[in-house]
Formats: C-alpha cells, sequence, structure tokens
C-alpha cells in the first residue's frame, strides 16, 4: 500500500534515473506544492536543482525574506529574485482584474525566463504540479498555473521547451503534505493556507500602488497574526485582508477623518470550488479591528465578509 516513506524512496531512485547528471530549474512560489517538489528533488540530484524564487512585490508582510532564509535553511540551492519594482511599475494605473492577472503572469515568465538563462545547460524544468491540476489542467496555486494559462503569449520562452519533471503528479494535496513530513519539512510551512498567484494585486480592487500594498500587507499581518495567536489558523481554510477602493468618514479626537475601508476574509473549504464564511468570534473580531484602525496609517473602517460561495467566490477580484 501506498505509504509517505516508500514514495519517497521510490520517487528519489527515479529522479536520479530521469535526470542523471543534467541540471533543473525549478520555481518556487512558498507554497506547499513547490517546496515539496523542491526538497525531492533535491534529495534526488542536490545542486543539480536550482530553484528560482520571486518577489513579485504583491507577497505578504516580510514573505520574501522568510520565506528565502526557511528554504536557505532547508539546504536548497535556491536565488531569491526582487523583481517588486518591475511588477509593480507594469502594474501602474491597470484597474481591470484579468488585466492584473495578464500583466503579472507576463512579467513572472519574463523574469524567470531571465534568470534561467543564468543557469547554464539546463534541460529540465520542475514543477509541482499535483494530481488535481493534472485532471483540471488549471492549477489555482503557484508558478505553475501562470505558466500554463499564459503560455499562448508570442512563442515559447526558452525554459518552456525544457523537458518537464513533477515528481507530485500522481499525488494529492494531503498525500503531498505526508510526504512533505516525511522529508523533515516544517509542519507551519505544510499546513500554510493557499495564496494566490497574483497575490495581494487581486485583494486590492481598481489599481495598485506602492503605498496600498503596504496598507493591505500591514492588515493582513495583524489579521493572520491574530489568527495564529488565538489558535484559529488551523480552523480556517484561507483568509486575508482586502483594500476597497472606497474612502468613508470616520472621527479620531476632534477631527473628522476620510480614510480607507478594509474586508476581512475567512472561508472554510476543502477544495475551493465551493466556500463558507468562518463564524470567528465576536471578541477576536473586535480585537484584530481594534489593532488595524490604531496601527495601520490610513484606514479607519474595517468590515468582515459574510458572504459564501456561491454566489460570492471567495476573492473579490
Ligand atoms: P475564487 O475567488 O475563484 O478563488 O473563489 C478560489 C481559489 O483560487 C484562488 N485564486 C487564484 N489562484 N491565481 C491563482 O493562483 C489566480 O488568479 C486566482 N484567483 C483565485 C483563491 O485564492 C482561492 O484559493
Amino acid at each position: 500500500s501506498w505509504t509517505p516513506d516508500n514514495f519517497v524512496e521510490m520517487t528519489v531512485a527515479s529522479l536520479k534515473e530521469q535526470v542523471g547528471s543534467e541540471k533543473v530549474v525549478l520555481g518556487l512560489s512558498g507554497g506547499v506544492d513547490s517546496t515539496v517538489a523542491a526538497v525531492l528533488l533535491n534529495e534526488a540530484i542536490g545542486d543539480q536543482l536550482y530553484c528560482i524564487f520571486v518577489n513579485n512585490g504583491l507577497l505578504r508582510k516580510n514573505e520574501f525574506e522568510n520565506v528565502l532564509h526557511q528554504y536557505e535553511g532547508m539546504g536548497l540551492n535556491v536565488k531569491g529574485v526582487d523583481a517588486s519594482a518591475r511588477f509593480l511599475e507594469a502594474l501602474a494605473g491597470v484597474e481591470d482584474p484579468e488585466q492584473k492577472r495578464k500583466i503579472i503572469g507576463r512579467v513572472f515568465i519574463e523574469v524567470f525566463d531571465d534568470e534561467s538563462h543564468l543557469i547554464e545547460d539546463a534541460k529540465w524544468l520542475g514543477q509541482g504540479t499535483i494530481y488535481p491540476d493534472v485532471i483540471e489542467s488549471i492549477s489555482v496555486n503557484g508558478p505553475s498555473a501562470t505558466i500554463k494559462s499564459h503560455h499562448n503569449v508570442g512563442g515559447l520562452p526558452d525554459f518552456m521547451k525544457l523537458k518537464i519533471v513533477e515528481p507530485l503528479r500522481m499525488l494529492f494535496k494531503d498525500e503531498v503534505r505526508r510526504v512533505g513530513a516525511t522529508l523533515g519539512i516544517d509542519p507551519e510551512l505544510l499546513g500554510r493556507h493557499p495564496f494566490p498567484g497574483p497575490g495581494l494585486a487581486i485583494r486590492i480592487l481598481g489599481d495598485i500602488t506602492p503605498e496600498k500594498v503596504r496598507i493591505t500587507q500591514e492588515v493582513d499581518a495583524i489579521f493572520i497574526n491574530g489568527l495564529k495567536e488565538h489558535g484559529l489558523y488551523d480552523k480556517v481554510w484561507q483568509a486575508g485582508a482586502i483594500l476597497l477602493p472606497v474612502n468613508s468618514v470616520g472621527v479620531m479626537g476632534d477631527e473628522r477623518t476620510y480614510e480607507k475601508c478594509v474586508a476581512l476574509r475567512a472561508v472554510e473549504s476543502t477544495d475551493g470550488m465551493t466556500a463558507d464564511w468562518v463564524h470567528l468570534p465576536y471578541e477576536f473580531l473586535q480585537k484584530i479591528s481594534n489593532e488595524i484602525i490604531n496601527r495601520v496609517k490610513g484606514v479607519n473602517r474595517v468590515v468582515y465578509d459574510i458572504s459564501s460561495k456561491p454566489p460570492a467566490t471567495i476573492e473579490w477580484e
């Protein structure tokens, strides 16, 4: 019968044979799938694996630094590429959600292609594709999704002509987590909520500016850290903050304020196809709301999203 130990043993052996002494390039996203794929490949071929972790400037607060550090601690041969400015410049003034997704996909491919050209004579592209992605052929998370849905834009970039190696393509998500645990990956990393490839870009409604990214990151960090501190994080499938394109009137001392409104979203789900809003305790919501308004400059109102999917979606864009 299937066990994570057997899987690791067999997969490492077959990866060694498949890849031989050739080089593999792999895009890390900070998510579970790409991380487990990288650690498996690392077990099999060590420094023949070249990982690339791109900061698109739309990750959670301190995420790029923290996760990069964690990857290095795991012994991965990883290069962090901070392309924030390039993404934010390309997104400036763009309001349409699908347009934002397209731009992020395109810039990701450009950055990844530039980086993979620096790795001389790479023969393989490693991907964290899992079985549900294979069936649907659209992954909801990670760079693989971006790559697949944008490969029709003006000729294939060179890295897409590489041979593909996908060690997780027969596994379901829970099996990926068990394999990750067997490989000694930090349980906290394995238990992370899903995070969309376009990141905060689709949680900042309307156009994106560095100031809006800062506000969204601050609010999100207070919410997510609060969930962790109150033992609620693992009871939620996905959570985050949405910055609304709305100012509303508030009062501070004798002054009227006219500042931003943020929405908090937390859902229960099994696969993201349907979802219910989580009945977070009122005391928790009260504490988080106060903390956000007191600490995040530019925000004077917090609302909680009580819509389920369908008919609402999980993201607002
Ligand atoms: P929705 O909003 O469609 O979200 O209910 C379902 C799941 O998909 C994620 N999501 C995305 N992931 N690129 C991604 O990689 C995207 O463009 C994208 N849009 C939504 C969302 O975070 C949720 O987990």
